[in-house]
């Protein structure tokens, strides 16, 4: 489905910017960069905007979120912003017991462990969502509006580290009780990722119709698991998130009276794939039907790009832990990274994990200006 006449891949404002050229595949003149976790608790205004306000309360707030949003988009001169939210935000539309706590992360009032709980689970409609979703909508075309010509990245959470949270109950280290439900009781699993990338897919959908130009789908915790286990247990769920925006197209046939022959070409929206120590299961991650594979910063990006078979761009993979060190530290690693990026067929600079809290905000807009004069071979 061809996106409408007002979205920015069609209007002429992103289609052609650094970011959507390099997630298509071609290299830009300058290299872009963006920062997971760009938005947050690392700037000072963030923290201003949230004293008092829940996690939650501020991602359903349209203003507040746009807001956010746009923050380290004026402060750095990213290439891109990501849309301020949450990967549990579609599960509490949906009507599950979830909050964000401080500190810890998501918990749910609930843990799903059983047969029977998946069942109580899955009797919630994902459909609701489409009404439920409003105020990510009313928040995705506040930003867009005030983003113009940069693109906004959508993005959600894969349905295996939506999962994890369920199963779990809340955050956890290696997501025992997730991989013991996969292979004790595979038919609930399988009912209960089915169920998670209908909901996870939903949102990400809803995000690129109200002007996103990129989906990411984020699978934080699938470097838990074995390639087999991830063949055989996540893969499917993954590409079924995906196929909420598979399908999404840009480019507009010439208007009747422009004096041009040129082909209409069709692009689909571009979809990056993104896990931590997803090293083993890098190409399995492209192979669900990603265009752009997101590394983390334990696998240096030659290497990443010769597993993926030299014809995938790479996003990625300065390592979160250099941001606190010495400049000239930081500054070698981040021009290492783009020399080992120069070996896929295109690279988006970012970091391996997200901003940590604690991170000097300058430090990122050094970054940025280092990446795009060290591209533009200044
Ligand atoms: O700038 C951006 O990247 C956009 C915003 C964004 C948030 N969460 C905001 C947020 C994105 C893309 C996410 C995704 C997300 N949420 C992931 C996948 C990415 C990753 O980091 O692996 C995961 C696993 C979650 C679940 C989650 N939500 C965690 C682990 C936490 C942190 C808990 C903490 O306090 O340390 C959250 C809360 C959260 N999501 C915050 C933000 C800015 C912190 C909330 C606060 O300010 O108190």
């Amino acid at each position: 489905m061809n996106l409408d006449a007002q979205h920015p891949l069609n209007t002429g404002l992103t289609a052609d910017s650094r970011l959507i050229q390099a997630y298509q595949g071609t290299r830009p003149a300058v290299t872009p960069v963006w920062f997971m976790r760009q938005a947050g608790r690392s700037l000072p205004e963030y923290r201003d905007l949230r004293v008092g306000t829940r996690m939650l309360d501020v991602c359903l707030d349209p203003e507040l979120a746009a807001e956010i949003t746009l923050q380290p988009v004026r402060r750095h001169h990213v290439d891109a912003g990501i849309f301020f939210s949450d990967i549990v935000v579609p599960l509490k539309l949906v009507g599950v017991d979830v909050e964000i706590v401080p500190g810890k992360g998501p918990v749910l009032g609930k843990a799903v462990r059983t047969a029977a709980d998946v069942a109580e689970l899955t009797a919630l409609d994902p459909a609701q969502l489409d009404t439920a979703l409003a105020p990510i909508t009313l928040a995705v075309r506040r930003a867009v509006a005030e983003l113009g010509s940069t693109p906004l990245i959508g993005f959600a959470g894969a349905p295996f580290t939506l999962a994890a949270y369920l199963v779990e109950g809340g955050p956890s280290k290696d997501h025992i009780h997730a991989r013991t439900l996969m292979q004790a009781d595979p038919d609930a699993w399988d009912a209960l990722m089915s169920w998670t990338a209908d909901v996870t897919g939903r949102f990400l959908r809803a995000q690129v119709m109200a002007g996103a130009s990129a989906a990411q789908l984020f699978d934080s915790w699938a470097g838990a698991l074995s390639l087999q286990d991830y063949s055989r247990f996540v893969a499917p769920a993954s590409t079924k998130a995906i196929a909420h925006v598979r399908d999404l197209s840009y480019g507009l046939a010439p208007a009747a009276d422009a004096a041009t022959d040129a082909p209409l070409t069709h692009r689909n929206v571009p979809i990056v794939h993104f896990g931590v120590g997803t090293g083993e299961i890098l190409k399995e991650m492209h192979n669900i039907g990603a265009d752009v594979v997101g590394v983390d910063y334990r696998v240096p990006l030659d290497e990443a790009n010769r597993r993926l078979g030299g014809t995938v761009p790479i996003q990625g993979n300065v390592d979160p832990a250099l941001l606190a060190a010495p400049w000239p530290v930081l500054e070698a690693h981040v021009r290492d990274v783009m020399k080992r990026g120069e070996s896929a067929p295109s690279h988006v600079v970012n970091l391996g994990h997200g901003v940590p809290p604690e991170t000097d905000p300058d430090v990122l807009g050094r970054i940025v200006e280092l990446v795009h004069t060290v591209s533009a071979g200044e």
